[in-house]
């Protein structure tokens, strides 16, 4: 339905509401401590994201004072906080949200049959409940979202009295989810094409599309009711998000950019930050992107048969429908080396998106030097690798491997010798296990007593060579509490044994928030001292 009241240009404008902080850290997993939300939030806001979801106020303490504190921080995003369809919920989403320039409630209750059985509400029930609370939201703020949640499986005629009382209470953006990733292109613009041709009012709203990628077609389903009239997208980084994820911000951007011919939408965002920001989402969430992921998996545009390579010589836009840098990848590939200097490595670092203080390209440039005494060609791929080491230890951690040696050979148990310092404290142990790695997490075991479950292991090697370095990911689960704990080094049981105390380092930060105060003793571990 075309809105005679708009300019073409603003018909166009897609608003792009990124939920990686709410949607994306929901995923178990993928928790983020609050100073690493602060940064992403930042992130999203300088990449020109309209709208950010930046978490769940009313979920924990920890949950409210990232929400405040990214709606201090934020500039020119709009901050979005979650609230289910209470009074209460709705005021502590507003405490956090109204310190921002651009505040914004979201409030949402599933609406569909399977639904609508949770809390126990008949349609007439759900519909007064929906009517009261989005009319208290709009007390409060002046810019409200209402999600009826499970949408694409919610009665057509149900779901056009629902979203029609949301409108008369006050809603100013619609958001159609499909929570459970069921639906499909057709049906998913249909859907939104009926709610424009049958609610009264649906003119002066902002209808929204929020799809899940259970069957892989989040981001299809997305651009599906973008066509058919919806002008915000949810998504989120690398398509984070419960199980199989949410729509790919990366993706449904870079389809509107690359394929404006057919789909002829704009958003605001500078599709050059797009790499950076994967990175440092698939570094803090312990989420890899999958190798061959669009647009930021690592063989995104990597050309490696002969016929490519060939064709990619003559002319670049034989195999390539968009450009590297357009995405934020550095067009040259200047291998580093021992020889390479200060200036050289910040030059490549501002090539590969981080801008770095001094303090902290000092601290870069000593784990290069070491990594290029023991490693004859550095890659981009292996300074990403750096920098997100650093990104994931901290120099506070209770835990720091301090030194380790193992002993291999054909014939078992291996060996590990190793050093752990526990809050200032050097504890050392040998340990035997079945392999190096079992034997190295066994010396951990036995320093550092804990009933932590290892979820995942994962080795990826960073670049090509024997002399590659790892970078490993390791997610721990400790009384339904779950971390991931990354780390990348040349020797894969250093790696290891790193991105291990990485996540146990976080269950242990996670706890001591989660009882302030108390001593990381009380609070579950005991030191082996
Ligand atoms: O998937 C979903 O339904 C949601 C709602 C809270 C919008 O995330
Ligand atoms: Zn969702």
């Amino acid at each position: 339905m075309t809105d005679t009241t708009k300019t073409a240009a603003e018909q166009d404008r897609v608003l792009i509401f990124d939920t990686t902080l709410r949607d994306g850290e929901q995923s178990p997993g993928a928790t983020m401590t609050h100073d690493e939300k602060l940064e992403i939030a930042a992130l999203l806001d300088e990449m020109g994201v309209d709208i950010i979801e930046a978490g769940f106020p009313i979920a924990s303490e920890g949950d409210f004072d990232a929400v405040s504190a990214i709606a201090k921080q934020s500039r020119n995003a709009t901050i979005c906080g979650l609230a289910r369809a209470n009074y209460k919920d709705i005021d502590r989403c507003w405490e956090a949200v109204k310190h921002a320039k651009s505040p914004r409630i979201h409030t949402f209750i599933g609406t569909s049959p399977l639904h609508r059985a949770i809390p126990n509400l008949d349609m007439d029930q759900m519909a007064e409940r929906i009517h009261d609370t989005v009319s208290h939201a709009r007390n409060l703020c002046d810019n409200i979202q209402w999600s009826p949640m499970d949408a694409t499986r919610t009665e057509h005629d149900y779901l056009c009295r629902v979203v029609e009382i949301a409108i008369k209470a006050g809603a100013t953006t619609i958001n159609i989810p499909d929570t459970v990733g069921y639906t499909a292109p057709r049906e998913s613009a249909d859907l939104i094409r009926m709610l424009l041709e049958r609610v009264p009012g649906a003119d002066t709203v902002v209808f929204a599309t929020h799809c899940h990628n259970d069957l892989g077609m989040a981001t299809a389903n997305a651009l599906a009711a973008v066509e058919a009239g919806a002008r915000q997208i949810e998504c989120t980084i690398n398509g984070l998000g419960e199980r199989a994820g949410n729509t790919a911000l990366e993706e449904v951007v870079m389809a509107l950019k690359v394929r404006n011919d057919i789909m002829p939408f704009r958003t605001g965002i500078d599709t050059t930050k797009i790499m950076n920001i994967s990175r440092k989402v698939a570094a803090v969430s312990g989420f890899p992107v999958q190798f061959n992921k669009a647009i930021v998996g690592k063989n995104a545009f990597a050309h490696e048969s002969g016929i490519h390579q060939d064709g990619m010589l003559k002319n670049a836009q034989t195999f390539e429908i968009m450009r590297p840098a357009d995405v934020g990848l550095a067009d040259t590939s200047l291998v580093m080396g021992k020889h390479s200097g200060r200036a050289a490595l910040r030059a490549k670092l501002k090539d590969l998106g981080y801008d770095l203080a001094d303090n902290q390209l000092n601290d870069v440039f000593v784990r290069f030097k070491a990594l290029a005494d023991r490693k004859k060609e550095v890659y981009d791929d292996d300074i990403v690798a750096l920098i997100q080491d650093q990104v994931t230890s901290a120099e506070h951690d209770i835990l720091q491997l301090k030194r380790l040696r193992v002993v291999c050979g054909t014939e078992g148990p291996q060996e590990a010798e190793m050093t752990l310092t526990v809050e200032g404290v050097d504890h050392s142990i040998d340990a035997t296990g079945d392999g190096p790695v079992d034997a190295a997490f066994n010396a951990v075991k036995m320093i550092y007593p804990h009933s932590a479950k290892l979820h995942l292991y994962q080795v990826h090697a960073v670049t090509e060579g024997t002399d590659a370095q790892a970078t490993v990911s390791v997610r721990l689960e400790e009384d339904g509490k779950i971390a991931t704990g990354q780390a990348a080094d040349t020797d894969t049981v250093v790696a290891s044994v790193k991105a291990y105390v990485n996540a146990l380092n976080r269950l242990i930060h996670r706890r001591q928030k989660s009882a302030p105060g108390a001593d990381v003793k009380d609070v579950h571990y005991t030191s082996h001292a």
